[in-house]
């Protein structure tokens, strides 16, 4: 397969409360240990041929150089335009006090004079090396800080001010956190990230967001097979090997990971599945538009829940801290 069909004019939209349309499924962009910036730029030139139109970047991946480069190559080209693109970056966890500098870093890299989303990708400044141990701490870590976290969102809505970010988004939130912090922003996040995914569809957090009128969109939608060892548990659950997944994977003779997708689109959440390989990425994309789940099936997934958080965050730990549960506010108060 390498002939590329542009099926973007069949992917549902969905609109943010400003009324900006952004596609219904993106691709990630998060290689873990097990692709490269090469292999990772080469799928979003191909998926873009294919029709994709978002792309969900963040300056911890490492590879939003390379993407820049077959924007460039893609915008040479005539295969699409810049305002057909939904293109988002994230500042990372050590640039907290350096916003605008980080954003201005990630635009360049991606060869653009904006993006349409910027996200503070975690909710504290806690910051750990990339590909380090699951075990490893920083001494300088601390709890979640109401003062510190507005102090980074107001940095956030100055790059709106001087049009840097056309929207800005937060990620790995929680309700409290969310609770403490959406009666202070001028410019509210036009989305969250989350982890979501059938065996992890934390329904309380997504009904909470979609009620404010802010976009979830819902990362390791598959539940991130691929994903380093160091950041697997003995208890985490597969999805793509849940009852209710194979069931309706074997009903319309689709892969497991393409019903979790629909799911996903189907429930109103935007999936950004990562794939490097085109068969995949193309079958991911169709599966917003193509085929839908009844709702009897949605219903038997919906079921299936198993609140099984896979990215535990636990090497943002501060020191005292007593487990990964500590980030996620588990009794309903922000853990300090
Ligand atoms: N905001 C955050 O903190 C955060 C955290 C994590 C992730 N993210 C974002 O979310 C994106 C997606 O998460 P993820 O990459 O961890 O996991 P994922 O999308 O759930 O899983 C990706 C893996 O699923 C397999 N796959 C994909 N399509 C398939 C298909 N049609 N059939 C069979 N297998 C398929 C591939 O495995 P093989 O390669 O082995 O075939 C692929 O590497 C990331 O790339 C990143 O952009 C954000």
């Amino acid at each position: 397969m390498s002939e590329y069909i542009d099926y973007s004019s069949k992917v549902p939209q969905r609109t943010l409360t400003d009324g900006t349309k952004i596609p219904g499924i993106g691709l990630g962009t998060f290689g873990s240990d097990k692709y490269g910036s090469e292999a990772v730029s080469e799928a979003v030139y191909g998926a873009i041929k294919s029709g994709y139109r978002l792309i969900d970047c963040a300056s911890v991946y490492m590879n939003e150089h390379e993407i820049g480069a077959v924007l460039k190559r893609l915008f040479d080209e005539g295969a699409v335009k810049r305002d057909d693109l939904f293109i988002t970056s994230k500042v990372w966890n050590d640039q907290h006090r350096h916003i605008e500098e980080a954003c201005r870093k990630s635009i360049s890299d991606l060869g653009l004079k904006n993006v349409d989303l910027y996200f503070l990708h975690w909710p504290f400044p806690n910051y750990h090396a990339p590909h380090c141990d699951g075990d490893s701490r920083n001494p300088d870590s601390k709890p979640f800080s109401v003062d510190e976290f507005m102090d980074s969102w107001r940095q956030c809505e100055h790059l709106v001010d001087i049009g840097l970010a056309k929207h800005i988004a937060m990620s790995n939130m929680t309700i409290p956190k969310l609770d403490a912090v959406l009666p202070l922003c001028r410019i509210k996040p036009a989305a969250i990230e989350m982890e979501l995914h059938p065996a992890f569809q934390q329904k309380e957090l997504f009904d909470y967001v979609v009620s404010r009128g802010i976009q979830p969109i819902g990362f390791c939608p598959i539940g991130s097979p691929s994903r380093p060892d160091r950041d697997k548990t003995p208890d985490d659950i597969s999805d793509v090997e849940q009852p209710s997944i194979k069931a309706a994977a074997a009903a319309h003779d689709l892969h497991p990971a393409v019903i979790c997708l629909k799911w996903a689109v189907q429930r109103g959440q935007i999936p950004i599945p990562f794939s490097v390989k085109q068969p995949q990425y193309v079958s991911n994309l169709k599966a917003s538009f193509e085929d839908p789940l009844t709702d009897k099936e949605m219903a038997a997934i919906e079921a299936d829940d198993r609140n099984c958080r896979l990215v535990k965050g636990q090497v943002f730990l501060w020191p005292g801290a007593h487990g990964w549960e500590d980030l996620w506010d588990l009794d309903g108060t922000i853990t300090e």
